[in-house]
């Protein structure tokens, strides 16, 4: 059944009672009529659940809908020779949305690092001049314009002709909504003949803050749901199956970016700003040009005054490098650009009360406090639960339970609590004592010296560790399965469909269990192994990433991937430092941006039985892909490079970004794997160490040249 809905203000249209026909008693239906009656209750109920969890637009109230569920069970009871396999009964809702075919973007759509203040905006500028080799006074123009706090999209246009539509997803993989960006006037659909042959335009879908009102208030009089914020708003809109909905949303589009583009004929951004609009993109007003950082922070302040008067919100300013030039070689690390940042605005405080705190238990055993809060408002979204962090900062500003509490939130930053207010605290509260036993489990919780962090020492018999785990497992950045969402993972543990990560591709023998589970049909299964079974297939980083061992994040992953090619090869070598071998330990942490405590931490993983069981059980399962690297026919092509000394025509990290784009890679420590040691000018120990192993050393003229110039 929905959630319930306050349906007293329906409109008349949805309230007014037609003159039913009487209905037959049940004991007085011939079972030909009963099979009638329930075929019919079961197309009207499919009816109301798309229109109530697909269209957020119910026809009927929730009494009206109770009493169609209630005549459906009373004629099951009296004829249960006719219950369905696929009766309403057995199908209680619809799941939500899941209809979006998924593109994969032609080239990523990256993410932004953040600027929190503005000694963080200097290091960002001093990065970018370090980079290009440029004198720390030279100055580097960024073209600023605010950062909207809506959702972005990708729009392809093919002969300049709009072709399809796509969320950001992942980055590498969104949802095609071509249909529904079509509903949206600043989303043009042809271009003029001056636009290139191939352009992805891309940029940012929002929705006003008077339009969003005003939705919220049609929606609440249609007895349906709010949105939280004009972000949410906007996503829910654009994400309706039915897209003559989205057509009655108002929905707009900043053009900033794009991605691939057959021909650009600009050299900077700020250029390119202007061709987009020549082409009939709608670019944000506001955005401006500056040579110098101090114009730039002068008017991220002028921004953050004016932000109230904005009719969008927004929640920082991004600083993007304005040569093209520029953004090449700069590049990216990780998923976001090296040439752009977004200075975020302030967090938002609010005052609450704390209910009580509780301790979470996450994956990796780590026992997080959280204040359960008196809801409040924080930027435009309700917040009831807020990060105490740790042990020790509970201490700190010793938050107890009936406190008031100063919290904060920053953009997607899980809300925090800052400060007690200490006079408004209640008489006899006592200091909060922090458990020494897993909440979960009952283990005993450990802090090592050093550490921040106390962890159940429960490990594989702590259920809401093995819980968390199976969730990273299944989260987006993973296997990414949409349908099998942190509820369904409990739910499934507590009952014991799902113990360990490789039951799930074992669901399809579970499948009938799952069917008669509230929430679950027939289809809502068919479509959940229907995407485990896309899954079987998964590129080697999001493997590693996966499996949620200590330490080992997206880009990290995407290190070992990239070093060891294949599951067999990193798993042999990931086996071997747990055995204690030197050399395969070396090799790890010489991989730049690999430490020896995250060594250490794979090797815990891999000396684990229970681990390299499960590791197993999922090849078995699974297919691993191979790490690919760039398509490249230039000599240093998989090859490993150490660079030592300075370089003259560029920066190490430039060299380091470079060497990676042709495909080779760069180690931080000769060994006897190295390939070419680049040697700059006052080359030290290494150049010594590389002649001794016999590794063949460059000077920087000739890695240029081998490079092809
Ligand atoms: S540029 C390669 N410009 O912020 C750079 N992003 O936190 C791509 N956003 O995913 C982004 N306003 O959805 C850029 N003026 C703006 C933006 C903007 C909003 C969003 C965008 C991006 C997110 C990163």
């Amino acid at each position: 059944m929905p959630p319930p809905t306050v349906c007293s203000n329906l409109p008349d249209t949805m309230t007014a009672k037609k003159p039913l026909a009487p209905l037959v008693t049940v004991e007085d239906l011939t079972p030909l009529e009963a099979a009638e009656e329930l075929k019919s209750l079961a197309k009207n109920i499919a009816t109301h659940d798309r229109a109530y969890y697909q269209e957020d637009a119910p026809l009927i109230s929730d009494a009206e809908y109770d009493a169609l569920h209630l005549r459906n069970a009373a004629i099951e009871a009296h004829f249960p020779e006719l219950i369905h396999a696929d009766s309403p009964s057995r199908r209680v809702g619809t799941a939500p949305a899941t209809g979006f075919t998924k593109v994969t973007h032609s080239q990523p759509m990256l993410s932004l690092d953040n600027a929190f203040d503005e000694a963080d905006v200097k290091a960002f500028t001093g990065r970018v001049r370090r980079f290009l080799g440029l004198d720390q006074t030279e100055m580097v123009a960024m073209v600023c314009e605010p950062k909207i706090d809506g959702l972005s999209i990708s729009l392809r246009y093919e002969g300049r002709t709009f072709v399809q539509g796509a969320t950001r997803g992942d980055g590498e993989t969104g949802e095609n909504v071509t249909t529904n960006l079509r509903t949206i006037a600043d989303i043009p659909n042809r271009l003029p003949e001056d636009a290139p042959e191939v352009l992805e335009t891309r940029g940012e879908i929002y929705m006003r803050r008077d339009e969003f009102q005003d939705l919220n208030a049609s929606q609440e009089k249609a007895g349906v749901k709010t949105f939280a914020n004009p972000r949410n708003a906007a996503a829910g809109s654009l994400r309706q199956l039915d897209s003559s909905i989205t057509a009655t949303r108002p929905l707009h589009f900043f053009a900033y970016g794009w991605g691939e583009v057959s021909c650009i004929s600009s050299d900077t951004q700020w250029d390119m700003l202007s061709q987009l609009r020549s082409w009939g993109f709608v670019t944000n007003p506001l955005a401006v040009f500056h040579e110098r950082e101090v114009d730039c922070i002068a008017f991220y302040r002028d921004t953050v005054e004016r932000r109230s008067e904005l009719p969008y919100d927004i929640d920082g300013v991004v600083y993007k490098v304005n040569r093209l030039d520029w953004q090449e070689r700069l590049g990216q690390v990780s998923r976001a650009p090296r040439w752009a940042i977004a200075h975020k605005f302030p967090a938002e405080q609010a005052l609450t009360v704390v209910q009580t705190i509780e301790v979470q238990v996450g994956r990796t055993g780590a026992l997080t406090p959280v204040a359960r809060l008196e809801p409040v408002t924080v930027g435009g979204v309700v917040v009831s639960n807020a990060t105490l962090h740790n042990e020790d900062e509970i201490v700190r500003k010793d938050v107890r339970a009936g406190d008031t509490v100063v919290i904060q939130r920053a953009g997607d930053v899980i809300p925090q609590v800052v400060s007690v207010v200490p006079e408004k605290r209640p008489t006899g509260s006592e200091p909060y004592v922090f458990p020494d036993h897993c909440p979960e489990c009952g283990s005993l919780a450990v802090r090592e010296e050093g550490e921040a962090v106390r962890r159940c020492s429960g490990g594989l018999i702590c259920p809401a560790q093995a819980v968390e785990r199976l969730k990273h497992f299944v989260s987006r950045n993973a296997f990414d399965l949409e349908g099998l969402g942190a509820k369904h993972i409990a739910a499934f543990w507590i009952d014991g469909l799902l113990s360990s990560p490789v039951d799930i591709f074992r669901l399809e023998n579970k499948a009938d269990k799952i069917a008669e589970r509230e929430g679950w049909g027939t289809q809502s299964v068919e479509n959940l192994l229907a995407t485990v079974e896309t899954r079987r297939t998964i590129p080697l980083e999001r493997f590693i990433y996966a499996l949620g061992i200590r330490q080992v994040g997206q880009a990290t992953s995407r290190l070992l991937a990239k070093e060891y090619g294949s599951l067999t090869t990193w798993r042999t070598a990931m086996t071997a430092v747990s055995e204690g071998n030197e050399e395969a330990r070396a090799d790890l942490v010489n991989i730049d941006g690999i430490g020896s405590s995250m060594a250490e931490d794979l090797a815990i993983f891999f000396a684990e039985p229970h681990n390299t069981q499960v590791l197993d059980t999922l090849e078995n399962e699974l297919s691993v892909e191979n790490f690919t690297t760039p398509e490249s026919d230039s000599p240093i092509s998989g090859k490993t490079v150490v660079f030592t000394g300075t370089l003259e025509a560029m920066s190490r990290g430039e060299a380091k970004a470079r060497a990676e784009a042709l495909g080779a890679k760069v180690a931080g420590a000769i060994s006897k794997k190295t390939n070419y040691v680049v040697v700059g000018a006052t080359a030290g120990s290494k150049a010594k160490k590389a002649e001794e192993l016999g590794v063949p050393v460059l000077t920087e003229v000739e890695w240029i040249e081998m490079c092809g110039g």
